[in-house]
């Protein structure tokens, strides 16, 4: 089986960290990953907005999620590192390459032996900012729009990779 196979097999969500931080090298590698995904039209309409994980605004963002968060974690499970992708909110295709984006990305940490989680669950909290302070803060460009984000560090928690249900799942005519 190829390295990159392998690799889609391997990956599954992190929902335990250490406080290690990433390298520059890690980071660099990771926003090079979802730079590199195929956008529509090759319009490049995502921005990547790299955070600490004790970053202020995330504990905010927390705070606004309200009764949505877990209440015995916080949303990026102490991760060291989270990435938010934002998007041109106009554009038909956004959310579809935010989703190829941040897969990238979850790949490329998995093939660097890190740990990661796509994040959803901030979604009502951004789109409910009706000031935009979160866009601001997080520096989105001017009308993008939240899309979706990943959690990545070392993995202090072990899961399997999910299972599936081929013949319910799939048509092959
Ligand atoms: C669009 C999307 C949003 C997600 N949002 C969250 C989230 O907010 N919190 C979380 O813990 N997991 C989140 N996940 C992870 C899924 O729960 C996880 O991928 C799924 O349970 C399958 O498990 P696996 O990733 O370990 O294979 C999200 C995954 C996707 C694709």
């Amino acid at each position: 089986m190829s390295e990159v196979l392998k690799t889609i097999e391997r990956r599954s969500s992190t929902r335990g960290y250490t406080a290690e931080k990433l390298t520059p090298a890690e980071l660099d590698a990771l926003i090079t990953a979802g730079l590199q995904a195929p956008t529509a039209t090759n319009r490049q309409e995502l921005h990547f907005t790299v955070l600490p994980g004790d970053a202020p605004v995330l504990f905010d963002i927390q705070s606004a999620m309200g009764g949505r968060a877990r209440p015995e974690k916080n949303f990026w499970y102490d991760a060291p590192t989270v990435i938010v992708i934002s998007g041109e909110a106009g554009f038909r295709w956004t959310a579809v390459d935010a989703g190829i984006a941040v897969e990238n990305i979850a790949l490329a940490a998995e093939d660097l032996g890190l740990g990661n989680v796509i994040l959803g669950c901030l979604k009502a909290a951004m789109d409910g900012n009706a000031t935009g302070n979160f866009a601001r803060t997080l520096d989105f460009p001017e009308g993008y729009t939240f899309q979706i984000a990943i959690a990545v560090g070392r993995k202090s928690a072990e899961k399997e990779p999910h299972t599936y249900d081929r013949e319910k799942q799939v048509t092959v005519l």
